[in-house]
């Protein structure tokens, strides 16, 4: 069996690392893939963009079924394509993936399936976003409707800072046409959870719940990130939220989008803000997180393979999806600058240590360069440790982290804290 992975970081390393292991021993490809993905796949010079050319990919190299990693190609329509070349893929349809590519229609989504979120009001001309602001409590939630690339959020607390981001936005176009359109929303007090699941449109298949740490520096302090560690289990998902958040955000979600005509199938990500025990969504995304996905597929313990086609044949209540009794937390380490301006081609040393060796270490931003690994990118490596405990977990994590090096790396030295010292 041949798969194609679709990505090129730490999500999609975790994920070809997964399905490495499946008994069923598939052929793995990954597009573009980076210097970690390497060992474990044959890594194809196409961008995760260029749909046209991974279709040609696929039927050229017979294939037999493709995962998604990022939310562009699902915006986009890969899903859609392949679909209608009779190609069997892991991912929802462009329709589906509005839920992550439209914060607009998926507040009008979560209004229809009375799912809690976050008060939010829509408007598309910056005139009316001022005027209503005048009124709005602070601090207040600014989003962009659009893909953004995670930069789309700013959370003012004074009216100016608020009046700035709508003007950025609807007239400057700092994020081109994603921001045309805004939300306003109500501002949620609370801790944030992370609950993906698998769904085939149907059944709904919670995964365990996690937490990323966004913010650049120790102490949730300095500018947002993509991502710079995640822990699993999160003890805030304790079993009756999970169990709550299934029944009252993901199943209504599900079997909303199936009755509007456009069933979603693959992993919708539900990340949550909970306040005083109940969970509020902030959103969805049509894809599994980076960096959750590094924590929360090592303790996946169904064969990875085995869900994939149980969702793409819609037939996932009928397996038993099991997860193992361990924890991890995954550092992410990245360029110094980083979410600011870095320098690419660092060499990385202290790969093949055998502090290394005890963790798993996940390429986000890494390139081959003659027979060294030099850095690629501004998250580089996601190094997810496991154990018995979030606290040995996160021992097993740092432990190598610190074997390895490269210029100007920079992580965060407290991923998990709020875990591990309560
Ligand atoms: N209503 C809200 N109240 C408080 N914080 C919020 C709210 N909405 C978003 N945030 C914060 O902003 C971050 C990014 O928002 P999110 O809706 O997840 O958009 P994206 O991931 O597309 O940037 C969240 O992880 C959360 O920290
Ligand atoms: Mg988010």
């Amino acid at each position: 069996m041949k798969i194609l992975v679709v990505g090129g970081g730490g999500r999609e390393h975790t994920i070809v690392w997964k399905l490495a292991q499946s008994p069923r021993k598939p052929v793995l490809f990954c597009a573009p893939g980076n210097a970690g993905i390497e060992s474990m796949a044959t890594c194809v010079p196409i961008k995760a963009e260029d749909i046209a050319a991974l279709k040609d990919f696929v039927i050229r190299e017979q294939i037999d079924c493709t995962v998604v990693g990022p939310e562009v190609p699902l915006a986009l329509g890969i899903a859609d394509e392949f679909r209608r070349a009779k190609l069997k893929i892991f991912g929802p349809t462009k329709n589906a993936a509005r839920l992550e590519a439209s914060k607009t229609f998926s507040k009008d989504v979560m209004a229809q399936a009375k799912i809690p979120t976050a008060r939010a009001k829509s408007f598309d001309k910056a005139a009316e976003a001022l005027a209503y602001l005048e009124q709005h409590e602070l601090p207040v939630v600014i989003k962009a409707d659009g893909l953004a690339q995670g930069k789309g959020v700013i959370i003012a607390t004074t009216r100016e800072q608020a009046c700035e981001a709508v003007i950025d936005a609807m007239e400057k176009g700092v994020f081109g046409q994603a921001g045309k359109q805004v939300l306003i929303e109500q501002f949620l007090n609370g801790e944030e959870l992370t609950i993906m699941a698998f769904t085939d449109g149907q059944t709904v298949v919670p995964m365990l719940p996690a937490q990323d740490h966004k913010r650049v520096g120790d102490g949730d302090t300095g500018l947002n990130t993509g991502g710079m560690g995640a822990y699993c289990p999160a003890p805030l998902g304790t079993p009756a939220l999970r169990e709550h958040v299934a029944r009252a955000v993901l199943q209504p979600i599900v079997e909303t989008m199936s009755r509007l005509g456009s069933p979603f199938q693959g992993v919708l990500y539900a990340g949550l803000m909970v306040v005083n025990g109940m969970p509020y969504v902030l959103e969805f995304n049509a894809r599994m997180g980076d960096p959750e996905t590094q924590v929360v597929l090592p303790l996946l313990k169904t064969d990875l393979l085995d869900v994939i086609e149980a969702v793409i044949e819609h037939r996932l209540d009928q397996l038993s999806v099991e997860w193992h009794h361990d924890t991890a937390v995954c550092v992410v380490m990245t360029s110094g600058g980083y979410p600011g301006q870095y320098q690419n081609g660092f060499p990385l040393h202290g790969l093949q240590s055998e502090a290394a060796a005890h963790a798993l270490v996940f390429h986000a931003g890494t390139a081959r360069k003659n027979d060294a690994v030099v850095t690629a990118g501004g998250r580089v490596l996601g190094i997810t440790g496991l154990g018995a405990t979030l606290k040995k977990a996160q021992a097993e994590a740092y432990q190598a982290v610190s074997a390895i090096s490269f210029e100007r790396c920079h992580y965060r030295k407290d991923i998990a804290h709020r875990a591990v010292t309560s």
